[in-house]
């Protein structure tokens, strides 16, 4: 099978020729027919993240946001058989420790994530190995094709879950710094969810963007200084705030933007830059009975929500969908979001 391959950090990936991946008894193959190019693809190229345990052996094919079609099936699995359109969240989990059992599979003390777990390849693939499968797979509904289901493997049902984590009532103001993947998905789920949002980015064009998907203000971070910007918008400061880049500058404008008794909710991972640690005002945390609040993936559960909303037409993660490209062009993606340069997803569908 054709598969971009991660040889070195901040090198090429390779489009190389490898042999067809074999299920074991629990696994299913899946024929990848979209695959999203997340920023976290982008941070396991440049190497990040070794402070938090993730520094997967080279080479492997990275890849976590997929949908696609079973195409084989390992002995043991009941619930898949071959042509099922599905998609996966990026964390395969174990199904039957204290978190997988408590609902929490997303935070599985065995996960394993495509392209960033030693020997689990991704989605950068004509075809790839998706472990524990009638545990990890999600079923989609007619009416949510695979291009939908590639959004929904990573970035879209992130959001939905930090919008989740973020809580709140109808009305309230929900801020988001960072309007891209994570961010545009954040805009449009939060709005959608009855919520007064603001949009934070550098790029004048993704703040057009999240205007439409919802957002009832945008601050340009390269022009204003967002925390008094917030304040003056929401007389007073934001109810809750999604961090969705993973740098400081993001991370404290998002702290500092908050009114008394706000949530903060941490999304983005962090790059060389911080690794891992960014000092925070905690005094004012103290005094404001604010929450800082760690948001990762999406529990397996919550897919039936998400798929609903979705099916019904009230979430519309395809319009976050800028560009389609083939597998060899993954490199020029990864250059673009150095530069911050992408909209939205970035899709491989052609392999
Ligand atoms: N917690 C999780 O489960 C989870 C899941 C998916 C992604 N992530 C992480 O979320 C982060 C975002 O990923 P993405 O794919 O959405 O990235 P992205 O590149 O699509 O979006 C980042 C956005 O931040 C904007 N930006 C850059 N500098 C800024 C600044 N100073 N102020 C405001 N905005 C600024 C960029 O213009 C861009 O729109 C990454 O760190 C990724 O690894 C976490
Ligand atoms: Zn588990
Ligand atoms: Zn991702």
């Amino acid at each position: 099978m054709k598969a971009a391959v991660m040889v070195k950090h901040r090198e090429a990936l390779k489009i190389d020729e490898l042999p067809n991946p074999k299920p074991g008894p629990d696994d299913v193959v899946l024929r990848v027919e979209a695959c999203g190019i997340c920023r976290s693809d982008w941070h396991a190229w440049q190497g990040d993240w070794a402070w938090v345990g993730i520094s997967p052996d080279l080479p492997i094919v990275p890849g976590h946001e997929i949908g696609g079609v079973v195409e084989e099936v390992g002995s043991n699995v009941k619930k898949y058989r071959k042509g099922d359109a599905v998609t996966v969240p990026f964390h395969s989990a174990c199904g039957h420790c204290e978190y997988c059992l408590q609902g929490r599979p997303n935070i599985c003390e065995n996960v394993v994530i495509f392209g960033l777990s030693t020997g689990y390849n991704g989605g950068y693939a004509q075809y790839v190995v998706v472990r524990n499968a009638d545990f990890n797979l999600i079923r989609l509904p007619e009416n949510v094709d695979t291009m939908a289901a590639a959004a929904i493997g990573c970035r879209y049902m992130t959001a939905f879950h930090g919008v989740v984590r973020a809580g709140g009532k109808p009305g309230e103001w929900v801020a988001v710094h960072g309007a891209g993947g994570v961010g545009l998905s954040a805009v449009q789920i939060a709005a959608a969810l009855g919520k007064n949002v603001i949009a934070v980015d550098i790029d004048q064009a993704k703040l057009e963007k999240a205007k439409q998907e919802g957002a009832v203000a945008v601050v340009n971070a390269k022009r204003d200084k967002v925390p008094e910007a917030i304040k003056e918008i929401t007389k007073g400061g934001a109810h809750a705030s999604i961090e969705a880049l993973g740098v400081r500058e993001t991370t404290l404008n998002s702290v500092l933007s908050l009114r008394r008794g706000g949530r903060h909710v941490q999304v983005g991972l962090t790059t060389k830059e911080e690794g891992g640690m960014i000092s925070l005002p905690v005094d004012l945390f103290v005094a404001l009975e604010a929450e800082f609040v760690g948001s990762f993936g999406n529990p397996h559960p919550d897919y039936a929500g998400l798929l609903a909303l979705m099916s019904q037409g009230k979430l519309n993660p395809k319009s976050l969908i800028s560009r389609e490209v083939a597998l060899e062009e993954v490199n020029d993606v990864f250059k673009a979001m150095s530069e911050y340069k992408t909209m939205g997803f970035n899709v491989i569908t052609r392999f």
